[in-house]
C-alpha cells in the first residue's frame, strides 16, 4: 500500500507495535503532520482489511486502537515506491474473556490472546509477510497458536493457520470464535 508520504519517517521499524500508549503519546507529543499520518495509514489498513473480509465497517481504526487495550504490528518494506517505503500489512491482536466450550461440551472460562484483525495488502499475499507478522507477534507475546482464540476467522486465515501451524481440528463454539484442539490442556471447568 503506497501512501503520498513517506512511510519510513513515520515507521522506523520494518515491524512497528503500536498499542493504545503509543498512539496517545504520538498525540501528545509528535508532530501533528506525523500523527495525522500514522492515523491515515491504520485507517486505510483497516478499511482495506473490512473489504478483503466483506465486513460492513472497520474493526480497525487509529481511534478504536487509542481506546482499547489491543496491540498492532505493522509491516512494512523500506525499499519499495522509490525508498519511501510500502505499508504491507497489519496483525491486531489482544487478550478477551471468552466463554468457550471444550471437547466435552462444558463451559470454560478463558481470558487467551485472541487475533482480531490481519490483513496483507491483495497484490503481496502469498509471499510469507502473513507469517513474517504472526511468528513476530507469537515471540513478541510469548504466545503459542494452539493456546489462541480467533475471532471470526476468514477461509484464508483457516488455510493459513493450516498451512503455517497445523491448526485444522476445531472445538464447535456458540459465540464467533474458533480454537483448535489442544487449546483446552490445562483449562479448568467454570464451577
Ligand atoms: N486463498 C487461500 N488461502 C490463502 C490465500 C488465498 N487467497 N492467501 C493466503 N492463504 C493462506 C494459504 O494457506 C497460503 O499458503 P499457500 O499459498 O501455500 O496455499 C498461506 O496463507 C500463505 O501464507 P502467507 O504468505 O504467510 O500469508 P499472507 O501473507 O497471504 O497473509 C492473510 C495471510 C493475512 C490471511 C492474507 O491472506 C489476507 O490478508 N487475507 C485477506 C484478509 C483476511 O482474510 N484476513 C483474516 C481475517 S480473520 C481475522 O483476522 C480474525
Amino acid at each position: 500500500m503506497e501512501f503520498p508520504f513517506d512511510i519510513n519517517q513515520s515507521f522506523s521499524e520494518r515491524i512497528s507495535v503500536l498499542d493504545q500508549n503509543l498512539v496517545a503519546s504520538w498525540r501528545s507529543t509528535g508532530s501533528p503532520e506525523l500523527q495525522s499520518h500514522i492515523a491515515t495509514v491504520i485507517d486505510e489498513l483497516g478499511r482495506a482489511s473490512a473489504k478483503a473480509q466483506q465486513l460492513s465497517a472497520p474493526i480497525t481504526s487509529a481511534s478504536k486502537l487509542q481506546s482499547q487495550d489491543h496491540q498492532l504490528y505493522l509491516l512494512k518494506d523500506r525499499e519499495s515506491c522509490g525508498g519511501r517505503g510500502v505499508v504491507v500489512g497489519f496483525l491486531k491482536v489482544g487478550y478477551k474473556k471468552l466463554f468457550l466450550l471444550n471437547q466435552q461440551g462444558v463451559h470454560i472460562e478463558a481470558e487467551p490472546l485472541c487475533v482480531l484483525d490481519f490483513y496483507v495488502a491483495e497484490n503481496l499475499q502469498r509471499h510469507g509477510y502473513g507469517l513474517e507478522l504472526f511468528n513476530f507477534m507469537l515471540q513478541h507475546k510469548n504466545a503459542e497458536p494452539v493456546q489462541m482464540a480467533y475471532d471470526r476467522p476468514s477461509p484464508k486465515l483457516l488455510a493459513f493457520l493450516a498451512k503455517h501451524y497445523s491448526l485444522m481440528q476445531s472445538v464447535p463454539q456458540v459465540n464467533n470464535f474458533v480454537v483448535f484442539e489442544g487449546f483446552f490442556l490445562n483449562r479448568t471447568a467454570v464451577q
